[in-house]
């Protein structure tokens, strides 16, 4: 019998093992999660949040094996994920649901933040934003990353995993939006080209260092080409 799209993805991340990708790939992982880092804890929404984090209810929809535990461990944060191997290699012991993103099991209105992070890529794109946008309150947030299929960086990062994947672009969130859930915010981040990948980890290290660095620039100059998006978005 052919497995669904979904079912693939699930086998996917329940063998998913990133200790065995080679150390190329685990840099460059490590260069896009702390890009997130930065662009999110830079960001005005989430500043104003974590002015009194315990009052703040915080969804990592998603969440895998917790890469971004340290962003919303201050706040009344639930970490959802479909995928019982990744919650299980997550090592916290409360507030973790093993459910899907496009049937969230929460009443509407209940999250100030959600985080969506590389998630959007794998599922029915309409179906998960529309589950989101429902479980969020008036005026709450949800920062969606995805890689960006009108990127100049022909090198997607999902190749190496062989996984059911649709790259996203601009024009899909544009797709969605409507008057009650708004575009915040749209950028492009993570230029680096796939040519890099051939120095040893140390020099790799030191290039990723110089772009990790000008990350900013280099998007207020090429826009929307960089590997990855970021999209805000605010329930109204
Ligand atoms: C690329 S990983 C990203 C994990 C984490 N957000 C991060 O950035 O480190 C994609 C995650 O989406 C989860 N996922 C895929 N389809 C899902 C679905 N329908 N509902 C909930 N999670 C899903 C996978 O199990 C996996 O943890």
């Amino acid at each position: 019998m052919n497995k669904s799209k979904s079912d693939k993805v699930k086998d996917f991340y329940e063998n998913w093992d990133v200790s065995k990708y080679p150390d190329y790939l685990k840099v460059l992982m490590e260069f896009e999660e702390n890009l997130i880092f930065k662009i999110i804890s830079k960001d005005d929404f989430f500043k104003s949040l974590s002015k009194s984090p315990k009052n703040i209810k915080v969804l990592d929809c998603g969440c895998g094996f917790g890469s971004f535990y340290d962003l919303t461990k201050d706040f009344d944060t639930i970490y959802l994920d479909f995928s019982l191997n990744l919650l299980r290699k997550f090592k916290i012991e409360k507030n973790k649901i093993c459910a899907s993103i496009e049937n969230l099991p929460f009443k509407d209105g209940i999250f100030d933040l959600i985080l969506c992070i590389n998630v959007l890529e794998h599922v029915d794109f309409k179906k998960a934003v529309f589950e989101v946008k429902r479980v969020l309150k008036t005026n709450g947030r949800a920062y969606f990353i995805v890689v960006n299929s009108d990127s100049i960086i022909n090198d997607e990062i999902f190749v190496e995993w062989k996984i059911p994947h649709n790259l996203i672009s601009k024009s899909d969130f544009n797709d969605i939006e409507s008057e009650d859930f708004k575009i915040d915010y749209i950028k492009s981040f993570y230029f680096l080209h796939p040519f890099f990948k051939v120095f040893p980890k140390p020099i790799l290290k030191g290039i990723i260092n110089l772009f990790f660095k000008n990350d900013e620039k280099i998007s207020s100059f090429l826009k929307f080409k960089g590997q990855f998006l970021i999209c805000r978005m605010v329930k109204k």
